[in-house]
């Protein structure tokens, strides 16, 4: 089965055999097989993407209440791409398993295939990350003990885990601000004559929270809610297109709030934009007792096409926004609709598969850095690297496979872990280790951890031209002490800086390097790099055993570093910040204590 995201196949193939022999199954992993009934398909013999949604759910907390041993809530759902229908009679297995924990909440990794009984086919319908917290007690927030990753490929997705965990956590302010900035630019909604108005789409719908919509702790399931909003989110489709519309896409969400038996749900649902071929609608889930006030619990954006009897994508009618909200929303659609589509390129596609140089903007930035930072972590993770030479206490690794070369050269410093960080993640002072960087400038601080530089290097050709680059830098802290500091780099495109006359333009796809605290004074340095042709020059005769520059740079790294151990000028200007977006609402970044202090 295709695999189209990041480390996916983890959840695929849960018996492995481990070096000693013996049989491995994930501790966590819990699964679930279903045959697909009428009672739970809509009137055209499909699955309903509601109940889908709520096994995927129950299936996920059963896995993380295996690892909490305790009573667990979803918090959140990653983006979900449903790539295929499931029809009556068809077998649902769906594998969850925790990748890993932080403090009280898990990320448990989802994974759906549908089996046809009759044709002993398989295939796979979507892949979905949930966010489970467990639930407080009285002493308070709960402590969740640690997922020890056993083989590579839950060693990938724990690492892995901590990225998507920064790029949720940031989500929802990210979404805000790239919504407001976008909708500003768009100017004025297109009107169209025979548009359906949106109005017609409206939906509202009460359900009353019931024992069997909910858990013995009496908490409402998330799984009950998002299938409720899914059934309104279809209506409202409906409505426009007059016809059966599938679900496609739902963009992350957060349950903002808690919803206990006894409770009364509002959804609301109205289509937002009609575009060619797929239309977005938003819904929105309020609760309330008695004579309280609305609790908003969660929103959510769903994405539906229409398919013809070719299972191909119908044209869809246009819509008239309402004013005010309608306009806003009809906007904001649009800039999500971008987003959307940034995200399913860049995260979505396989390594290998994102174009080298992708052009940055502000609306893929946070998904470019992960895409950054999750490539330089698989690269990391592998472990079939091969040692090729070794010297000065310098050694050098290579990885071929699949006609990709990678290199990892590894070094020890007698310098704190957290200042080699701060020193090697400032491009510019590069120069003064590494002849290869001729010329150096920041060109974009695109935020508080990622910036675009333009490198120059120099000839190693005839021609007599040097190479420049345009890298995107993205820095990570630990997310704790089982994480190192990373500096990923990639290449970028950005229009104000086209290649020229004077320079080949060159692309790294993936480097950076991994710094481990060993010791409190001394840290393992490890640069990766997979080799394109603009890199290769400059390496393939040390891998060839021809020549030995990659000791000498990083000799002069090390020392570098040992006759900056002290110097305060490596502290990054944010570490004057007093409040950033990291400090209000990301993962506290794991403070380890440096020796100077
Ligand atoms: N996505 C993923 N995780 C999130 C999150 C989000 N959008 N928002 C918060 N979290 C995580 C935090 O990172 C934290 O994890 P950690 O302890 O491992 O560091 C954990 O949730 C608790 O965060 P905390 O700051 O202590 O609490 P909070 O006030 O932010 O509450 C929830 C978070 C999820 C507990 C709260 O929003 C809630 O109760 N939501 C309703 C959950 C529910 O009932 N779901 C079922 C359907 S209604
Ligand atoms: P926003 O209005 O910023 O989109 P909300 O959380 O208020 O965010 O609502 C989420 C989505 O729910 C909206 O985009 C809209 O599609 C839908 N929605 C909200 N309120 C209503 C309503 N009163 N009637 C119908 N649909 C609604």
């Amino acid at each position: 089965m295709a695999s189209d995201r990041p480390g996916e196949d983890t959840i695929q193939d849960p018996l492995f055999i481990l070096e000693t022999g013996e049989v491995y199954r994930n501790p966590t992993e819990v699964k679930m097989s279903q045959i697909v009934l009428p009672c739970h398909a809509n009137h055209c013999g499909e699955l309903s993407a509601g109940q889908l949604l709520k096994w995927m759910d129950s299936t996920a907390c059963l896995s993380a209440e295996r690892h909490a041993g305790c009573s667990c809530i979803t918090a959140s759902v990653d983006d979900i791409h449903f790539e295929r229908t499931i029809g009556v009679g068809q077998v649902v297995n769906i594998i969850a398993k925790v990748n890993r924990a932080f403090t009280s909440s898990m990320e448990v990794g989802i994974l759906v295939t549908c089996e046809d009984l009759y044709t002993d086919r398989q295939w796979k319908v979507c892949h979905a990350f949930g966010t489970f917290v467990a639930r407080r007690t009285e002493a308070g927030k709960v402590q969740l003990k640690q997922v020890i990753p056993r083989t590579q490929m839950e060693q990938m997705e724990y690492s892995l885990a901590a990225e998507r965990r920064r790029m949720r956590l940031i989500h929802a302010e990210i979404i805000t601000d790239l919504l407001s900035s976008s909708t500003a630019q768009l100017g004025e909604c297109q009107e169209y004559q025979d548009a359906v108005p949106a109005e017609r789409t409206r939906v509202e719908s009460v359900e009353l929270v019931l024992p069997p919509h909910a858990n013995h702790q009496v908490s409402t399931f998330g799984g009950q809610i998002m299938a409720w909003m899914e059934n309104v989110a279809t209506i409202a489709a409906s409505r426009l297109c007059n016809a059966h519309p599938t679900l496609r896409t739902i963009d992350m969400f957060h349950f903002r709030g808690p919803s206990h038996i006894g409770d009364r749900l509002v959804l609301k649902a109205i289509v937002n934009n009609a575009f060619k071929n797929s239309m977005e609608v938003g819904v929105c889930a309020e609760a309330y007792q008695g004579g309280e006030p609305l609790r908003h619990i969660n929103s959510a954006f769903m994405t539906f096409e229409v398919l013809d009897s070719d299972r191909k994508p119908r044209t869809l009618p246009r819509i008239r926004p309402e004013p005010v909200d309608g306009k806003r929303r009809y906007q904001e659609s649009i800039a999500r609709k971008k987003i959307r589509l940034d995200r399913k390129y860049i995260i979505s596609c396989k390594q290998t598969e994102v174009p080298l140089s992708v052009p940055w903007d502000q609306s893929n930035q946070m998904y470019l850095s992960y895409n950054n930072v999750s490539a330089l972590k698989l690269m990391a993770a592998r472990n079939n690297w091969v040692l090729n030479s070794e010297k000065n206490k310098v050694s050098l690794y290579t990885l071929e496979e699949n006609q990709m070369l990678c290199f990892k050269v590894e070094t020890h410093v007698d310098v704190p872990a957290e200042q080699t960080f701060h020193l090697l993640s400032d491009l510019r002072r590069r120069q003064e280790w590494d002849r290869h960087y001729e010329e150096c400038e920041v060109i974009n601080q695109a935020d508080e951890d990622d910036t675009i530089y333009r490198v120059a290097t120099p000839s190693v050709s005839k021609d007599g031209k040097g190479q420049d680059f345009i890298l995107l830098a993205s820095r990570r802290k630990p997310c704790d002490a089982r994480d190192p500091y990373l500096i990923a780099l990639r290449s970028v495109t950005l229009p104000t800086h086209p290649p020229t006359d004077d320079y080949t333009r060159g692309e790294v796809l993936c480097a950076g390097f991994s710094i481990w605290e060993e010791s409190s004074t001394v840290t393992k340095i490890t640069y990766y790099n997979q080799a394109t042709p603009g890199v290769l020059p400059y390496i393939s005769t040390d891998i060839a055993g021809l020549s030995s520059s990659f000791y000498c740079i990083f000799s002069a790294c090390s020392h570098f570093l040992e006759a900056n151990r002290d110097s305060l000028a490596a502290l990054p200007p944010s570490a004057l910040c007093t409040v950033t977006r990291q400090d209000c609402h990301g993962p506290a970044p794991y403070e380890r204590k440096s020796s100077n202090q």
